[in-house]
């Protein structure tokens, strides 16, 4: 079988980076490394994108028997059953490593160009929501590992994937073409891409599962996220010289889109079939993945997420959560709290989500970014009780980036969103490994662990509590709602896409640079070394150990840090080793440290 043969072919590229365990001092020394909420930051990030990495195929660690570009929703195969391919959270996650691609992890590229192969190949295979013909095939929300359809009644349609897969594959063919290579975008993404603008333009007005995968009717999330693709998709088609007949639709999407706001908050859902109260976190993510870093105003057409609607929405979300938690108990509003997917859930017991924590932050982060762009914060009538959080007197008005109520409503905002990562942070084993819950009593971990999802989380949120913003999806020149809506729908074009040629072969990845971290408080002339079993370690020999630096020490964050490069597959033991002026050497106390260096991953 074509998909089976191309899936399995395996390419392998460049040198991988991977993260030895991060130690946080030495049972030697007896200190503690300080866990501020920058130490766990810093020591997380490798940590979540080593998760990510781990549950891809064909290689990654946790995904053992998954094609090769696929990526797991989970390891998890008993409940949950995550050992599946989602559109939803596959896309969600390449969106953010291309991201992390474009900011300058290079190795990603070969694991990006084998995703988007992968997702070829889906979209031409015939499954429950139907085929391609007229696209209605590419609403089936996942596949099989191997790369097969998925039998089982499920809640489909689901029509945020094709969207979402959009922009993951737009952000990278803007990034080619912005560096010369054109010719992959018309022969490989165009073709994928455009599909999927059909879809969207097609079937946007048709009713849909939402994101959690139980309410058919309709969804913000999945409605903003359909705009957004058609209009960057518009614009990717102009620059390639291609046309996007359905990108035409991308107006009324919009208009759409205006009706999700109730006057108190954000609804959830449409035309749905439940009583709840339509406070969800679909309408938070729905508004941090369509932040554009570009968008002149706070714009409250497209929700951005400094607009006074998504704000106020964001508290009623919030504070939504507060009572129903007990790990919840006791925390004021205004600071951050475990944000679950809508107050009436109750999968796995309902809880809350760690992805739901870190997009409650990540949203303030951008709406951060978007005053200090601006120069201005804007306190409406709208907005008043979510800045009343942080200045219980503070009154409606426009105050620039001197005035003091500007300067004190930024820090407390920004103290606020740190506050859900702390909660995260609290709420995260000492492995650093993220599942898809905490428990609502005792935020102990729970339902699918390892969730890909969660990781990616993580780093977008990072990236924007570190002003790293994504690529504009063209929000200043699409947020003008059309004076008259209609709920049209323009008939795609869906067309095999031509990528179905196989990956040029890569070589194998032979060695790997893995990461030493260690926190120790140290004084002038004791040294951090690493020792090991291994003739790259010195064999066990101290005067061969591998010196490790400290250019990145502080009084805060005590950090010995070294790279050494190593074979794939090689496993080892070490120990951190302290070393004086005199000439003596000090080994930490304890069994010995064990490490298997990964290998295969296409990098
Ligand atoms: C019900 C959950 O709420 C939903 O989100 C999940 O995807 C399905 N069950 C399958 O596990
Ligand atoms: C259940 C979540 O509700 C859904 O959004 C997600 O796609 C799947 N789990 C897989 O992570």
């Amino acid at each position: 079988m074509v998909l089976l043969s191309f899936l399995t072919h395996l390419a392998v590229g460049a040198n991988l980076l991977a993260q030895a365990p991060l130690v946080n001092s030495l049972a030697l020394y007896q200190n503690r490394a300080t866990t501020s909420l920058e130490d766990f930051i810093a020591s997380e990030s490798p940590i979540a994108l080593q998760g990510i990495l781990n549950n891809i195929g064909s290689a990654g660690s946790n995904a053992v028997g998954v094609a090769l570009g696929l990526v797991v929703a989970s390891p998890s195969k008993e409940n949950p059953d995550y050992f599946d391919t989602w559109t939803r959270d596959s896309a969600l996650t390449f969106k953010a490593l291309v991201d992390a691609f474009i900011a300058g992890n290079t190795n990603l590229r070969n694991l990006i160009e084998s995703y988007i192969y992968a997702q070829a190949q889906l979209q031409i295979l015939p499954n429950l929501s139907g085929n391609l013909s007229n696209g209605l095939g590419l609403g089936e929300p996942k596949f099989e590992v191997d790369g097969t359809a998925f039998t089982a009644p499920w809640g489909r349609p689901q029509r945020d994937g094709p969207a979402l897969r959009a922009t993951a594959l737009i952000a990278y063919s803007r990034w080619l073409i912005s560096n010369g290579d054109i010719s992959f975008v018309t022969s490989v993404t165009w073709p994928i891409i455009s599909n999927d603008l059909s879809f969207v333009g097609q079937y946007w007005n048709w009713t849909t599962y939402d994101l959690w995968e139980e309410t058919l009717g309709s969804s913000f999330f999945t409605t903003a996220v359909q705009h957004r693709a058609l209009v960057e998709g518009s614009a990717l088609a102009e620059q390639i010289g291609r046309s996007c007949a359905s990108c035409g639709q991308a107006p009324q999407i919009l208009c759409f889109l205006g009706s999700y706001w109730d006057g108190n908050h954000v609804a959830g859902n449409q035309n749905e079939d439940n009583q709840r109260s339509r406070k969800d976190l679909n309408t938070i993510l729905g508004i941090i993945h369509t932040f554009d870093p570009s968008a002149e105003n706070c714009d409250t057409t497209t929700f951005q997420p400094c607009s006074d609607i998504a704000l106020a929405n964001h508290k009623v979300v919030s504070d939504s959560f507060r009572t129903i938690f007990s790990v919840n108990a006791g925390i004021p509003e205004g600071s951050g709290v475990g944000i679950g997917r809508y107050p009436e859930d109750t999968y796995q017991g309902g809880n809350p989500w760690y992805l739901g924590t870190m997009a409650a932050a990540e949203q303030l982060y951008d709406a951060l970014y978007q005053w200090n762009k601006i120069g201005s914060l804007e306190v409406s009538s709208t907005s008043l009780a979510f800045f009343q959080d942080f200045s219980p007197s503070v009154v409606t008005g426009v105050y620039t980036s001197s005035s003091p109520t500007y300067t004190t409503l930024v820090s407390a905002i920004k103290t606020y969103a740190d506050s859900y990562m702390s909660l995260v942070q609290k709420y995260t084993p000492s492995d650093g490994s993220l599942a898809e819950q905490f428990n609502r009593h005792d935020g102990t971990p729970l339902s699918a662990s390892n969730l890909t999802w969660s990781y990616a989380s993580f780093l977008t949120a990072v990236a924007a509590r570190d002003g790293v913003v994504p690529a504009s999806w063209g929000e200043p020149s699409s947020n003008v709602v059309p004076s008259v809506c209609a709920g049209s729908t323009a008939t795609g074009t869906y067309l095999t896409p031509t990528a179905t040629a196989p990956l040029p072969p890569c070589t194998a990845v032979t060695s790997v640079v893995v990461a030493f971290n260690v926190a120790e408080t140290t004084s002038y002339g004791q040294n951090i070394f690493l020792a090991g079993n291994i003739t790259q370690l010195g064999s066990w020999n101290t005067v061969d150990a591998v010196a490790l630096s400290a250019v990145d020490y502080q009084a805060e964050y005590p950090r010995w840090y070294g790279t050494v490069d190593l074979p794939a597959g090689t496993a080892l033991q070490y120990k951190y080793v302290e070393k004086r002026v005199d000439g003596s050497s000090i080994f930490e106390g304890g069994a010995n440290r064990e490490f298997v260096v990964e290998g295969g991953l296409c990098g």
